[in-house]
């Protein structure tokens, strides 16, 4: 998404009451949903996600190009993920992570993207997403946001959030590889920055809502949820209860 205008007050009032926290992180087993090892050995042929952009100034030299990394190779490096199909590994596991690790934590039947979006943030290179609100966008008011890095981000390799809906306080959110950024993306603002790291960020979003639902009390009841699941338990407890 591009930048946005948004009269702020006006989007506050316009989200009524507010989960009880805006975001969470979750845990899951790597072990079990091993992403990145799929996107290594059938994507990338690489070792190390966060070093991708080794790998691609290697390519480059290797052929004579030099110069600067830039926002065509963040796309050109996405579309390798986004043409996966549904049948291969990195999809089925996606689906296989939704139904009994996202429906657990949901408690309820849910809906979700079957296609997520893929992204690739390479060092020195722009802002992938400045900062937005979804709603502007989606019109979505019960649906929420989940954000899934392949290898561990921090600072301009990550997602700013707000602190609190209208804060427009935005700080990067370090998310480890194994963690699910869950947050309330259609009015807490969120982007991302020019990546001034040393790490390629690799990641996928989608947003999910309770099946059939399409208020806003909704999509706060079902944050609320996720809350209270980070809040309560162990991941590795919610998913031997899932697989058990
Ligand atoms: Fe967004």
């Amino acid at each position: 998404m591009t930048a946005e205008t948004v009269d702020r007050r006006e989007l506050t009032d316009q989200a009524g009451p507010a989960p009880k926290c805006p975001w969470v992180l979750l845990n899951y087993d790597t072990s079990r949903f091993p992403f990145a090892y799929f996107l290594q050995r059938d994507v990338y042929k690489v070792p190390d996600l966060g070093k991708l952009h080794q790998y691609v100034i290697a390519h480059y030299r290797k052929h004579g190009v030099s110069r600067d990394l830039n926002s065509e190779d963040n796309l050109t490096l996405r579309e390798l993920m986004q043409v996966l199909t549904p049948e291969s590994n990195f999809f089925k596991l996606y689906h296989d992570f939704m139904l009994r690790v996202l429906v657990r934590w949901v408690g309820a039947s849910l809906s979700y993207s079957e296609t997520p979006k893929m992204r690739v943030h390479l060092p020195q290179t722009p802002s992938v997403s400045s900062s937005h609100h979804d709603i502007i966008v989606t019109k979505r008011i019960d649906q929420v946001n989940f954000w899934l890095p392949f290898n561990t981000v921090d600072d301009t390799a990550t997602l700013w959030l707000e602190s609190d809906y209208g804060a427009c306080d935005y700080h990067p959110v370090r998310v480890e590889y194994g963690q699910v950024l869950i947050f309330d993306g259609g009015y807490l603002g969120h982007g991302t920055k020019f990546n001034t790291t040393e790490t390629t960020r690799t990641s996928l979003d989608m947003r999910f809502s309770y099946k059939g639902s399409s208020t806003r009390a909704d999509g706060v009841r079902l944050m609320n949820r996720i809350v209270d699941i980070a809040q309560e338990f162990q991941t590795e407890q919610v998913i031997e209860s899932e697989v058990s």
